[in-house]
């Protein structure tokens, strides 16, 4: 169909302006558009391809190729302390907001002189991210998708970054997401516009700045953070300590304000004290629980696929290697004894394989010399953590993930290992499994220094 001129004139609106209080406008005089009729044959890609949730038990890493059909899953079950909406509030809703909606549920599409000019505006708003001081925050309800895919709603903070940004296409991209929250305290607008034109089920929503922070956490089901200062040449991760403490500080004070239920996962450096720094604020506010606070450690395992796979000469698809420790220098420590698929190496290759890993992000830091970290392999790690996340929360059995957790595996309080992740997070830490001497040297070595960031950051918050 042929846009009419009217249809180029839209100012945007306030999202926050009571949608029965839209002004009559010039759009009501817009023909109705009928959604065409849906048919009932998946498309070819669903039906080779089904949605998880079809395929009864899924092996730990279920999706290799985890960017899924945009295909139809399952809805979220319903959550214990979630508010679920009532049939009559949906339908009340319904007919506020959305005339498609209501009429999907009553049957012909009756024209309502001022539907036109709703829908547009609420189309727009997230080009408008801007609310006032003192703007009443978004309810979960208002946070649900309307004609979008029913799915989980997922935070971003720090979405305008060299993480944030690559991440966030990602995170649109996943058919388990309908409601994407941008936030940063730069360029959310112009990042959230871009992203929002892609033609994927999730409805996204831009926040910016420090006050609109409770408006981005209301409601979520899952906040990524990857908001701070990435590290430069001749920094270890440590060094950005000062920064990025007081940033995870604030915003995990946010999801315990706004979304004490959500799970977390942390990606802020330096992890191995950002984790505890958040875990101190959650106490402090009474809502900590330990399986919802996941650190992000997939990057480590992502490079370490990569590097073994080289060595073996075989598809990086194919290979799984546990990393554990934590997430910096010789923290980081990868278990080659336990590949799948079971394989040797000599002791060069070991070494050799080690050293990468561990150093793999001076590797990059140095490649792009003083231009950032490695963000568009974080943003892939991310997202397929993320991924995980989202599927375990949905109910799927068997995701295995590595992950930066409270632990009793050594008798240090954090420690990453394998997790088993469920509905409410990491719901089992798996044990270490038998390790060799080159890596109980390097485990000893790896608990040292994480003992010191963890004190550290612990220390940070109750200073
Ligand atoms: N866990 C990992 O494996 C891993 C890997 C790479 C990088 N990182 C870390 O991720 C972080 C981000 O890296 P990057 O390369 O995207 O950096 P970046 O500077 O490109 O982006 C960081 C973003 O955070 C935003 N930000 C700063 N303060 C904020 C606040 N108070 N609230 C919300 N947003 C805020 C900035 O505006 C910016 O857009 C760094 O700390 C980096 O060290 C972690």
């Amino acid at each position: 169909m042929n846009r009419t001129k009217n249809e180029t004139q839209v100012v945007p609106e306030r999202r926050d302006e009571p949608v029965a209080a839209a002004e009559p406008s010039p759009h009501h005089r817009l023909p109705i558009r009928r959604p065409p009729a849906r048919s009932h044959r998946p498309p070819d890609n669903a039906r080779r391809n089904p949605p998880p949730s079809t395929r009864g038990n899924s092996p730990p890493f279920p999706s290799k190729n985890y960017f899924p059909p945009e295909s139809h899953p399952a809805a979220p079950p319903p959550r214990a302390n979630h508010r679920q909406p009532t049939s009559s509030t949906v339908a009340a809703h319904s007919r506020l907001a959305s005339p498609c909606l209501a009429s999907a549920a009553g049957g012909a599409m009756q024209p309502d002189a001022n539907a036109p000019s709703r829908r547009l505006a609420r189309v727009a708003a997230h080009l408008n991210p801007q609310m006032e001081e003192g703007a009443p925050a978004l309810r979960p309800a208002a946070c649900r998708a309307k004609g979008g895919a029913p799915g989980f709603k997922v935070a971003i903070l720090g979405a305008a970054g060299g993480i944030g940004q690559p991440l966030s296409m990602l995170m649109k991209m996943n058919p388990l997401v309908s409601v994407l929250h941008l936030y940063d305290v730069v360029n959310t607008p112009g990042v959230t516009a871009d992203i929002s034109h892609m033609d994927t089920g999730a409805v996204v929503r831009g926040f910016l700045g420090a006050q609109q922070l409770d408006a981005a956490l209301t409601g979520m089901d899952l906040v990524i953070i990857p908001a701070g200062l990435p590290r430069k040449p001749g920094m270890t991760r440590d060094d950005l300590f000062n920064k990025n403490a007081g940033i995870v500080r604030t915003l995990c004070e946010g999801v315990a304000r706004c979304c004490p239920d959500a799970i977390v996962n942390l990606i802020s450096n330096p992890v191995n004290s950002t984790v505890p720094i958040a875990a101190e604020v959650f106490k402090k506010s009474g809502t900590y629980n330990p399986k919802r606070l996941l650190g992000v450690t997939t990057l480590d395992v992502v490079r370490a696929n990569t590097f073994v796979a080289e060595v073996l000469g075989v598809n990086p698809r194919d290979v799984s290697v546990p990393v554990v420790g934590g997430h910096a220098g010789v923290t980081i420590l990868p278990l080659l004894s336990q590949v799948t698929p079971p394989s040797s190496f000599t002791q060069e290759e070991i070494k050799y394989l080690t050293n990468r890993i561990q150093n793999g992000g001076t590797e990059v830091v140095e490649a792009k010399a003083g231009a950032g970290s490695a963000t568009l392999s974080m943003a892939f790690a991310a997202a397929k953590f993320g991924d995980a996340c989202l599927r375990a929360m949905r109910g799927d059995a068997g995701i295995v993930e590595c992950a930066y957790v409270a632990s009793e595996v050594t008798e240090l309080p954090f420690f990453a290992t394998k997790v088993r992740l469920g509905r409410a997070g990491a719901e089992e830490i798996l044990p270490l499994g038998p390790l060799n001497e080159f890596e109980r040297v390097g485990l000893e070595a790896a608990k040292k220094e994480l003992s010191e960031s963890i004190q550290k950051g612990i220390a940070f918050v109750n200073k």
